[in-house]
């Protein structure tokens, strides 16, 4: 029987431009087409579909994103900015003022990131604007000249304060000793104790008072002032289960809670690091009970020790955005052991499950690599995308040898 489409809708309410709008919605409508179709809001144009142009960018509370890649429901809790959100912005002005479009296609995307852009990094040298302009494509005009709008946003900004560049820097972790000693970077803020400190990264008072020797007096700490705060350690990792290309800093552009919605999948989703280590672990132990398995067994274990060093860099990246690394999803749904692959006494069904699940997790990078634009987490993502490559080969190579296939 056929089903209309009208029928397989659902009521949703969007927070859009500062107004809750109710609109129907099909599960699988994209942001993009709820914009330009129930709402009327063809600002954000259609142009690549598949994150490579930038027209269809809007904000996601205050975050360019490409709407083409985003779910209508997936906007539920957060507050959406189209270009008909924004009026005279000096962006929208500067644009004007430096002929920063031709035909104008690709102009509301190239607005609203580089509005974004001149609120989350008040003080953007070249490098950080040659990053962010970097996600959207236009064919007409030169980039000198978007170049040119935005630079000059950010000089008159940089004018009237110049103290911003202290409130805006990115945060970071720095990762020492082959990421076995993994701190982070933290600023005092009013109200901070180290007791209180200690409580919310869940350490022992004295490691972190013995992680900052520069501090004299611990009971005397004031805002601004920098501290280390030592993070949870991975066991050391096994070189022959991951590539030896370094890792890169553990480091975001700034806080955002739809960027930590989506690293808390990959953390422990359905599709996720804490899926694959229970899994490659649980393959282990069964592999073990026969001798001419073990050599598998070694591989699952080694391979599992890479996915924890994985889960603890994820883990790192969302504290930095603002949210916690609960063993819950984006959706606060928590890890469930339903998601393992198990195949009991079957070590070739496992082997290829561990195989598919290794694929099925850089989809799910790939897809976040478009979604999250922030530098520093799509350079991780994609270096973690080369080891569990890496690992399809390791897992591969097994199954031809042992399995036939
Ligand atoms: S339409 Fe090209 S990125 Fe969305
Ligand atoms: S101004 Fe025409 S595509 Fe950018």
């Amino acid at each position: 029987m056929l089903v209309s489409r009208s029928q397989n809708k659902l009521p949703m309410e969007i927070d859009i431009n500062g107004e809750i709008k109710s609109i129907m919605v099909r599960p699988a409508d994209t942001l993009l087409y709820v914009l330009r179709n129930p709402l009327g809001l063809t600002g954000a144009k259609p142009g690549c579909e598949n994150g490579d142009c930038g027209a269809c960018t809007v904000l996601v509370d205050g975050w360019p994103v490409k709407s083409c890649l985003m779910l209508a429901i997936e906007a539920i809790g957060h507050k959406i900015t189209t270009i008909e959100g924004l009026k005279d912005t000096p962006m929208q002005k500067s644009f004007i003022e430096n002929w920063a479009f031709q035909c104008g296609y690709c102009t509301s995307g190239f607005i609203m990131n580089c509005y974004a852009l001149a609120k989350i990094h008040p003080n953007a040298n070249d490098e950080i604007i040659q990053e962010w302009l970097q996600s959207n494509l236009c064919r007409c005009t030169s980039y000198a000249e978007i170049k040119k709008a935005v630079k000059s946003v950010l000089s008159q900004s940089n004018s009237r304060n110049p103290k911003s560049n202290h409130h805006h820097s990115s945060l970071r972790i720095n990762i020492r000793d082959n990421w076995r000693d993994v701190t982070m970077d933290y600023t005092i803020q009013p109200g901070d104790s180290f007791y209180l400190i200690a409580q919310k990264y869940n350490l022992p008072l004295n490691e972190l008072i013995s992680a900052n020797p520069q501090i004299n007096n611990p009971e005397h700490i004031f805002p601004g002032q920098r501290i280390t705060i030592p993070l949870s350690s991975c066991s050391q990792v096994p070189n022959q289960y991951r590539l030896p290309d370094p890792y890169p800093e553990i480091r975001v552009a700034g806080k955002n809670p739809y960027y930590a919605q989506l690293i808390l999948d990959d953390y422990a989703g359905k599709v996720s690091e804490t899926t694959a280590i229970m899994q490659y672990i649980h393959h282990h132990m069964e592999m073990e009970k026969t001798p001419s398995w073990q050599e598998v067994a070694d591989l699952e274990e080694g391979i599992s020790i890479v996915e924890m060093l994985h889960l603890e860099m994820l883990g790192g990246i969302i504290i930095l955005l603002g949210a916690s690394p609960c063993y819950n999803d984006g959706r606060q749904q928590p890890w469930t052991p339903q998601y393992v692959a198990y195949h009991n006494f079957d070590p070739c069904a496992q082997l290829r499950a561990d195989i598919q699940s290794e694929h099925e997790a850089i989809r799910q990078y790939q897809t976040h690599i478009q979604m999250i634009q922030d530098p520093f987490i799509q350079a991780l993502l994609a270096r973690i995308i080369k080891d569990e490559e890496f690992h399809i080969k390791l897992f591969s190579e097994k199954l031809t040898k042992l399995c036939g296939s």
